[in-house]
């Protein structure tokens, strides 16, 4: 039935062309096919009424230049030719708005704001991807569309610290999440495994923490003995490198948010300056998977110095407004016997050890404010206690979520069962073809992607709360970028689709226009998962 499924779609897909229907993924609030075509020749030109729009106009001739062969140029005065692409910013539209109109006599593209363009610019990639045509003539069938993002925060998060990778795949991942109109790169930088930032003033976490002596072979169990590889490995991103990746991500007006993982999850830091932990060592970065139970102290307040002066450096680097501190999988038997960590619940009259760890975070919080930022934790900043001014990334469940937003907090929805991309992704017997994943079990299709409801159980009030939705690649078991491509596509089409077209989805649809991206996916070189294609869920 799947297969049968699967061979109507590629017959629609066939058809579409000729039909003239959207094309775009994520679905546009409005498309209407129009009367007529328009001809993009070399002579056509992309026409900026705005300075500020050069750039996302010169990328996008990029684009069309290396997927459909047809070169463009960008003009900054009215030009009198036919086939031209007018490019202008309207104060009417929302900044994520664009309108995009093509006509006989061209083409129209109004954003409420240079970002609003570029997604017009996004959508007008897939469009003349699309079109019938060659690098010399590219017929354009005439259209209007409509459109904005539902939910204003859409993200994709990629861990580079279980294992790394270059600039370039980091600035690849950036591309892929620009296509799908994403506009938030979560970059998980540190972790037991491997600090990957250069922080001048601590030059041990590089030094010391960004080398583990060996990597686990096989599946974490807490029950087995791991099998290690003998080889070291390790690497990290230099503050010029960083600087690199955060302006390529905001020519594609992508905020990079660094996260900086406390206090758990830092047994690299430690391994670097073991008087940060509560039994002062010592430490090696952690070789296998899984959770340590060593975690920063919260009691000396030399560790308050140590968070303080890592975070002045990332907000130098970062100009995102949310600066990511974790909170996750703190477990807290060194804090229930360590006399400092005790002092301090004592002293600042705290319950328990999840109290110390909101004091933790509430403190960074703080420190952060002075700098106008934001911060966005795991759900487990719920559990001691959260302040009002807390992001809350929900990700054991919606009901954390649900709870964060009963309570008044901001929320991103980015829950195991349905955003996590590390999990395989078919329930198919023959699935053990996959490569191997985080779990064999939890698998997670493009469906049940594309099935989550943010708002689920929550009322209109509440629903406010819900700023958006992102999709999480944790890379224990994902060695090479060729491996995370596989993880990541297609099933991140599916939560850009969640975050931009709530309220219009339709599987069905959508599974036609992804059958189209699937060719665009070729052209650009991507390594996507082919199961879904085939019609295997
Ligand atoms: C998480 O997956 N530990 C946030
Ligand atoms: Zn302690």
């Amino acid at each position: 039935m799947k297969r049968i499924f699967t061979l109507f779609v590629a017959l629609a897909t066939a058809c579409v062309a000729m039909a003239a229907e959207c094309v775009i993924v994520p679905r546009p609030v409005s498309y209407e096919p129009q009367k007529g075509k328009v001809t993009l020749n070399s002579k056509s030109v992309v026409y900026v009424a705005d300075k500020s729009l050069v750039r996302p106009a010169t990328l996008f001739c990029s684009y069309v230049a290396a997927e459909k062969g047809l070169q463009l140029s960008v003009v900054e005065n009215q030009p009198k030719v036919k086939g031209v692409i007018a490019l202008s910013i309207d104060k009417s539209l929302a900044q994520e708005e664009y309108l995009l109109d093509v006509t006989k006599q061209g083409i129209v593209i109004k954003g409420g704001s240079e970002k609003g363009v570029f997604y017009g610019l996004q959508s007008l990639r897939q469009v003349v991807f699309h079109s019938k045509g060659n690098a010399k003539k590219v017929a354009v069938e005439c259209m209007t569309v409509k459109d904005k993002p539902h939910f204003g925060y859409r993200g994709g998060m990629f861990d580079v610290c279980r294992h790394i990778f270059s600039v370039d795949e980091v600035k690849k991942f950036i591309d892929i999440l620009a296509l799908h109109k994403i506009n938030r790169f979560h970059w998980h930088l540190t972790e037991d495994q491997g600090w990957r930032i250069e922080i001048k003033k601590y030059p041990n976490l590089t030094k010391i923490g960004s080398v583990r002596k060996a990597t686990q072979v096989g599946r974490y169990s807490r029950r087995t003995q791991p099998v290690y590889d003998g080889k070291p490995y390790g690497g990290f991103f230099t503050q010029d490198e960083v600087r690199d990746i955060v302006r390529y991500a905001s020519e594609r007006y992508i905020d990079v948010i660094p996260e900086i993982d406390m206090p758990g999850h830092m047994i690299a830091a430690l391994a670097s300056y073991p008087e940060l932990g509560c039994t002062k060592g010592p430490y090696e970065v952690r070789k296998m998977w899984g959770i340590s139970q060593d975690i920063l102290c919260a009691g000396r307040e030399s560790t308050f110095e140590f968070i303080e002066g890592v975070l002045s450096e990332i907000v130098a680097l970062f100009p995102s407004k949310y600066i990511h501190i974790g909170g996750d999988e703190a477990p807290k038997h060194r804090w229930k016997v360590c006399p400092d960590c005790q002092k301090r619940i004592q002293e600042e009259g705290l319950k328990d050890e999840h109290e110390l760890q909101s004091y933790f975070m509430k403190r960074v919080e703080k420190f952060l404010a002075q700098y106008g930022r934001s911060i966005i934790g795991w759900d487990e900043i719920l559990d001691g206690g959260v302040s009002k001014t807390a992001t809350v990334m929900a990700w054991r469940g919606p009901n954390r979520g649900i709870m964060a937003a009963k309570l008044g907090n901001k929320v991103i929805m980015t829950p195991t069962r349905f955003c996590y991309l590390d999990y395989c992704q078919t329930s198919d017997p023959d699935a053990n073809k996959e490569p191997m994943a985080i779990s064999m079990k939890a698998r997670l299709s493009v469906r049940k992607v594309y099935s989550l409801d943010p708002y689920d159980q929550l009322n209109e009030e509440e629903r406010k709360a819900i700023i958006g939705v992102q999709g999480n690649l944790w890379t224990e078991y994902i060695p090479n970028f060729n491996h995370a491509q596989h993880m990541l596509l297609p099933r991140l089409a599916a939560i850009a689709e969640v975050g931009w077209s709530y309220g219009n989805k339709d599987y069905d649809d959508f599974s036609r226009r992804m059958h189209l991206l699937r060719k665009l996916y070729d052209k650009c070189g991507y390594n996507y998962a082919p199961y879904f294609f085939n019609g295997v869920e």
